[in-house]
């Protein structure tokens, strides 16, 4: 039996409400009044127990059950995914310090360190396996740049879901063959990512399979917003300003929903403010903000934006050219006072390397991007003394193996042991630091 009264969706256009997943599923995940694909969750939890939730010591997004649209926990499909830590990366805070002045905290949510894939898409996939497991959903179609679908085909595979996975042909080989490797489909399509999402459309009505509805999608947003409970959790407080790599982004979408959910508590949480990273490679988003505040952010402004076809970039997966979320995220982020920043792709590695060095942790493309916003967003003012950033690290470098490849620099070869000396590993600070810092 289902608790039906646990969730509702309510259409955010125009407020109908829809039961249960079972319901969505069955209406084609759209508002029948408006046909709007934008609703959100709301529960009948008791939301006072959340600040005791909050307290404890998760394994997992799971912790938060209550405030997750799922009826039964027994349809839960985890691999600790979700409660990663957030670290401070004192190395950052010396360097505000040192060059800027600024005493500020910085704190790296690692999404590497999670259980299913090792990406921050981890939770998505975890709830939408639960979430057909307890409807008897037996096939899902998803288009993706690389890591929804890796996190999808993983976790769909395990509930027992068929899982057709669209990529666009710059996609990394990696993914391709860890989805694959689990026995789910991959269509490899000739084209970009709007390509792959236009086929994945067409596929899933030719065969009525239920497709994800991309970064609105209430699975997605739902997992993603319990990153609000966990920063309640691991440092008492929102950070003053988020930073993220983006593509569709349900980062901040799922945020800014997570802090509206749970006002009657924490009353006075706010949005960080949004600071936003494409690479110089594909930046349709940053091109639209630059515009519209050389305008003076004109009414409407969000719903003007470049598409770029056949985005080339270097990080695969980032490479949403047509950002048919911006109209949602530049309002979010214009409320929040942020911005969106672009960072230069043939920088990456340096970026990379000096990560690798100074914290011994390695970073994949996607994450490099989003650190090197954060070096950025210091170079432009747009930290203010005093404040907590969050960078949100979304991968290691798992899924990009020839971008570690291209991160060695201590190599050198030898014939004989005369040509090997001992070394010292202070020694390599500078030039890596120095790599960063030019322009
Ligand atoms: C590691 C990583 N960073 C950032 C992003 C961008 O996320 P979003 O599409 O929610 O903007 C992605 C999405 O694929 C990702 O995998
Ligand atoms: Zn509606």
């Amino acid at each position: 039996m289902k608790d039906a009264s646990k969730y509702y969706l309510k259409c955010v256009k125009c407020e109908h409400i829809t039961p249960d997943f079972g319901a969505w599923f069955e209406q084609n995940q759209v508002c029948p009044e408006c046909g709007s694909k934008h609703s959100e969750v709301w529960y009948n939890s008791d939301y006072n127990e959340l600040p005791l939730i909050i307290k404890g010591n998760p394994i997992s997004f799971w912790q938060y059950f209550y405030y997750l649209p799922l009826s039964r926990q027994e349809n839960i499909i985890s691999r600790k995914e979700g409660a990663v830590s957030l670290q401070n990366w004192w190395f950052l805070e010396d360097f505000a310090k040192e060059k800027y002045g600024l005493d500020i905290s910085v704190q790296v949510y690692r999404n590497d360190l999670n259980g299913g894939t090792g990406t921050f898409k981890d939770v998505a996939a975890s709830l939408a396996a639960s979430i057909f497991k307890e409807n008897d959903i037996k096939q899902y179609c998803v288009a993706s740049t690389g890591n929804t679908a890796t996190a999808y085909a993983r976790y769909l595979s395990i509930a027992g879901v068929n899982c057709s996975v669209f990529i666009p042909d710059n996609a990394l080989k990696a993914s391709e063959a860890v989805i694959s490797a689990f026995g789910q489909q991959v269509f490899r399509v000739n084209g970009d990512y709007a390509k792959a999402k236009e086929i994945a459309a067409e596929y899933s009505k030719k065969h009525n399979i239920l497709i994800s509805i991309g970064n609105i999608d209430p699975i997605r947003v739902e997992a993603k917003k319990t990153m609000v409970f966990e920063w309640l959790r691991q440092i008492e407080r929102m950070p003053d300003v988020y930073i993220q790599a983006i593509s569709g982004g349900t980062g901040p979408i799922a945020i800014d929903k997570g802090i509206r959910e749970i006002k009657s508590v924490y009353p006075d949480l706010k949005n960080p403010r949004f600071l936003m990273v494409q690479p110089d490679g594909c930046d349709p988003m940053v091109q639209a903000w630059e515009n519209a505040e050389a305008k003076g952010f004109p009414e409407g402004f969000e719903n003007d934006y470049p598409i770029i076809d056949n985005p080339q970039t270097a990080v695969p997966t980032l490479a949403t050219g047509n950002p048919a979320t911006y109209p949602i995220i530049a309002k979010l982020v214009k409320e929040s006072g942020g911005t969106f920043i672009r960072m230069k792709e043939s920088k990456m590695i340096d970026y990379g390397k000096l990560i690798a060095y100074e914290r011994k942790v390695i970073l994949g493309p996607a994450s490099a991007v989003c650190m090197a916003g954060f070096f950025e967003a210091l170079k432009k003012g747009l930290i203010k003394n005093g404040e907590t950033v969050l960078i949100n690290t979304g991968e290691g470098v798992r899924r990009a193996p020839d971008f570690v490849d291209e991160m060695i620099y201590t190599t050198k070869n030898v014939n004989s042991v005369e040509d090997c000396k001992p070394h010292m590993i202070d020694d390599y600070r500078k030039q890596l630091w120095d790599a960063v810092l030019k322009d």
